[in-house]
């Protein structure tokens, strides 16, 4: 084949209209729309060298993996074909699927084929949960969005690419990790790949809604009020909003932006709370379009040092949890993994959890929600972020937006920490301080919170002498402070003589103390149980005489895979922080926090 028809091939395949790839948008309450399940057995191709983009990654369907062609012997050379390739499973990672996948972290393309019927007046979204950690969508070879961000949803329009009968949906994930991306170089948790939440097909009206939110307001007792966002709507459309069972219910109409605002005073609301979870039926409509859901009515509020639920101090009895599948092992996927973890938290006597370091499963928080215990919610700004690169904030601020705006109208979450451990600076400081006007600008009715580095250089007569002094502090509602008293350096017992200052008079949760401990083994040392028993009850003699304390999150409800702990036997690829194992032995010390919670700790008095 001459160099010229080659030549002539690429203008005319370049000058044909490529469907440029949209920004994806998030479908608010998308699990309780009708939907088409996308999940099972996709066949996969492994792609270090990144060929399946074809000859230009600009133009990915010349000669790329999009194309999704069939190798025929005779017929045109080919060196791909999903069709005879192995399959992954989806929703999952592919490292615990595949051993040769095991530390695979690069380009890897998903691919399978669905049968469609399009129906008039309809628009049709391909709905991802989550991929990590950069995603490209092509159906039918048509590019139709990209995503950055391994732990928040995206919804993208497929309605143009789709055909009836017969369409191939080709995926290109890649996470490779990059010093400019959030999370950045180093995580002390495996880099799970892949598509690792549900998939699937949801059809909408035309005009469609793609975004509500409503609360109880603090300073307006009984007031809920919201708002719901219908794209494609014209001004004045006609939007009504009820909660049948408050025989409760108001309309709005839509401005230009396709925004209505309501309010709403029902009689006989009861309130969301640990002790009684109650969630409403709430029905929205607009137009042709109707949405349900389910959804928890409470306030939560700073009172000086206090946390005031409902407008009562609360306590938090938390852990931490990673998003680890107990047993198997892996990114937890079903509801199966979410009801054994926080079904665990719930065996500590838990009323709050922290869901570490990233935004989890939106099982999970639904879970929360309707098991009663209240959620510390975070994007994965974790160590050493790039925080003078633009790209970096804007990726940051991204996956913040999609976390609030999937999860707003879940009651249990009460927290949204923007960082964990970050090394003081003043181009971090900023970063984070703009991460908390947006989450107050996106969210006025939450508390924004951050995971900081203890300041170890004050002491008084030998005693350490913490002050919460962190430069951050004055930008959060609520501080959060790790602390490995006893593990990374020092004696347990020397807890018994610290001294807590808290300047800025704030909430403090204590959202990391721990040990490792492998399962079963016993005797003095670190890594025995007996020796996490240890630390945990120093720390927990000494958190009844911090004044200001509103909460604590022990490091870890559950062994996880980190590709930072290597100590054979006992840490064979996995943080042996947890209180119980990957394989759900329960650590001794799991008895001495639950010991400590049904104790029912108090929190700080009226300031
Ligand atoms: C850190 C960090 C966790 C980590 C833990 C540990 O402080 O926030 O992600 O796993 O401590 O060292 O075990």
């Amino acid at each position: 084949m001459s160099r010229y028809f080659v030549l002539v091939l690429f203008v005319l395949v370049s000058a044909a209209p490529l469907a440029d790839a949209q920004r994806p948008t998030l479908l608010v309450d998308s699990d309780h729309r009708a939907a088409m399940s996308l999940d099972g057995d996709w066949h996969y191709i492994v792609d270090p060298y990144r060929g399946g983009w074809g000859n230009d990654e600009a133009i990915p369907s010349l000669g790329g993996y999009a194309a999704d062609k069939r190798f025929v012997l005779g017929g045109p050379l080919l060196e791909y074909d999903f069709s005879k390739s192995p399959t992954l499973k989806v929703p999952g990672d592919w490292n615990t699927q595949e051993p040769k996948l095991y530390y695979y972290e690069g380009l890897l393309w998903y691919e399978r084929e669905f049968q469609y019927r399009s129906k008039p007046g309809r628009k049709t979204f391909l709905h991802v949960g989550a991929a990590n950690y950069m995603a490209s969508v092509f159906i039918n070879d048509k590019h139709i969005c990209d995503h950055e961000g391994g732990f928040t949803p995206f919804d993208c329009d497929a309605t143009a690419a789709l055909k009836e009968g017969d369409n191939s949906i080709v995926i290109a994930v890649d996470d490779t990790r990059k010093p400019e991306r959030v999370p950045t170089m180093k995580t002390d948790w495996w880099n799970y790949g892949g598509i690792t939440r549900d998939i699937s097909l949801i059809e909408v009206p035309d005009a469609f809604i793609d975004d509500y939110g409503m609360a109880l307001q603090k300073n307006a007792a009984g007031t809920i009020s919201g708002y719901v966002h219908v794209e494609g709507a014209s001004a004045g459309t006609s939007v009504s909003v009820s909660i049948p069972e408050l025989k409760a219910g108001t309309s709005a109409q839509t401005d230009a932006d396709g925004k209505a605002v309501f309010s709403l005073q029902p009689n006989g609301l009861e309130r969301w709370s640990p002790e009684r979870p109650k969630l409403y039926k709430v029905e929205l409509k607009a137009g042709a379009d109707a949405l349900q859901d389910d959804v928890g009515f409470r306030t939560v509020e700073t009172r000086g040092d206090q946390i005031l639920l409902n407008g009562k101090p609360i306590f938090l009895r938390g852990v931490d949890i990673h998003a680890e599948a107990p047993y198997r092992t892996g990114r937890a996927t079903t509801e199966k993994d979410m009801q054994t973890l926080l079904g665990w938290a719930h065996d500590l006597d838990c009323n709050f959890v922290r869901l570490a370091h990233y935004p989890h499963d939106e099982k999970m928080t639904r879970l929360a929600d309707r098991m009663g215990i209240m959620v510390w919610s975070e994007v994965p700004v974790y160590w050493g972020i790039h925080w003078e690169n633009p790209a970096t904030y804007e990726v940051a601020k991204q996956q913040l937006d999609e976390e609030i705006r999937r999860d707003r109208n879940k009651a249990a979450i009460i927290l949204w920490s923007l960082a964990n451990e970050t090394p003081i600076g003043d181009a971090r400081t900023d970063f984070i301080h703009r991460l908390a006007e947006e989450a107050h600008a996106q969210d006025p009715t939450r508390l924004t919170t951050a995971a900081l580095l203890p300041n170890w250089s004050n002491h008084e007569n030998g005693a350490q002498v913490m002050v919460l002094d962190d430069p951050l502090g004055k930008y959060l509602d609520v501080l959060g402070l790790n602390e490995y008293q006893g593990w990374y350096g020092g004696e347990p017992e020397a807890l018994r003589n610290w001294i807590w200052k808290d300047p800025l008079d704030k909430p403090l949760i204590i959202s990391e103390f721990g040990a490792g401990a492998k399962a079963g083994l016993h005797g003095e040392g670190k890594f025995t149980e007996d020796y996490q028993a240890r630390v945990y009850k120093e720390q927990l003699a000494m958190f009844p005489k911090i004044p200001f304390l509103t909460g604590i999150t022990p490091w870890v409800l559950m062994d996880f895979r980190s590709p930072t702990r290597l100590l054979p036997g006992i840490q064979d690829d996995f943080n042996r922080k947890g209180l119980v194992s990957d394989q759900g032995q329960k650590k001794e010390a799991f008895q001495v926090l639950k010991n400590y919670y049904e104790s029912n700790p108090q929190p700080p008095a009226q300031p």
